[in-house]
């Protein structure tokens, strides 16, 4: 396995393999991997003949006042976990490889970016269509995986690569979860002991839900009063959004129908969290 800060080299080496007729998966991370990525990379390792992982804390998708300077990174973990997953190529550009002083072009997405963490993060996911789209561009992927954690994310990008014509497959993967439920996050690495327990009301809120729904509930407002409920009995919680949206449009419901999207981003001290689930009903 290899590793590279450079564009060149990456587009040097997709070439080759391009030649030699292979498929290539990209799997785009912001490094300090955990099992919910290893995840990611073994199913495009399966579904692929190359893997690149992309591995770059992307300063633009960040807010002024969020945790950009204090985000976790460890690429010598990173580069273990990759060549576990059996990944061929990581690519950890400097920022400066990523963005010129005078860069200037977005990509910019109305409605499915505006709802649930858009309202809080109104520059977030102008930031991550630009990063994801220059990764596209860069790698020339096949296929590119995703995780359902950020199902909102996952959203956009599909829309993005169906709006802008990207001839790529985009896949999405399961959430992996600790064994007491909470979606395994880079962020979990915020909390202390007493958050780390609180947190739990996140999968508690989400299993909840997932029940009501399977069992046949499909007003909206019922099922998501008790997953606040559940969430607001925490003292360490505060609560973001809980909502119920169309998984596609990001669109509000108010009777649960079709596929549907209930996600919720949660304060745990000073870390905000989010999960979801995904109700095809
Ligand atoms: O999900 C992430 O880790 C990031 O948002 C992504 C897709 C790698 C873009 O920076």
């Amino acid at each position: 396995m290899e590793i590279t800060g450079m564009v060149d080299v990456v587009r040097k080496q997709v070439k080759e393999w391009r030649h030699q007729g292979l498929t290539v998966g990209l799997v785009p991370t912001m490094g300090y991997l955990h099992e919910g990525h290893k995840s990611l990379i073994v199913r495009a390792v399966a579904e692929n003949d190359r893997v690149v992982v992309s591995d770059f804390v992307n300063p633009i998708q960040f807010g002024v006042n969020e945790d950009l300077d204090d985000y976790p990174r460890d690429i010598e973990a990173d580069k273990r976990l990759c060549e576990e997953a059996g990944a061929d190529l990581i690519f950890h550009p400097e920022p400066g490889e990523m963005y010129a002083p005078d860069f200037s072009t977005y990509v910019e997405m109305q409605r499915v970016s505006e709802g649930l963490c858009g309202k809080t993060r109104p520059t977030h996911f102008r930031g991550v269509c630009t990063v994801v789209c220059k990764l596209f561009n860069i790698v020339g992927p096949d296929r590119a995986y995703f995780g359902q954690k950020d199902a909102q994310q996952m959203a956009v990008i599909r829309r993005m690569v169906r709006d802008l014509n990207m001839d790529i497959e985009i896949v999405g993967c399961p959430i992996i979860r600790e064994e007491d439920g909470l979606a395994k996050s880079s962020r979990n690495t915020y909390l202390n002991e007493e958050e780390r327990k609180a947190a739990t009301v996140l999968s508690r809120a989400v299993f909840i839900g997932e029940d009501m729904l399977k069992n046949g509930e499909r007003d909206t407002d019922t099922v998501l009063r008790a997953m606040r409920k559940i969430i607001e009995e925490e003292p360490l919680a505060k609560i973001d959004y809980v909502e119920m949206v169309d998984a596609d449009s990001i669109e509000p419901l108010t009777k649960a129908e079709g596929r549907v999207l209930t996600a919720m981003a949660v304060y745990i001290g000073k870390t905000r969290l989010i999960d979801n689930f995904i109700a095809e009903l």
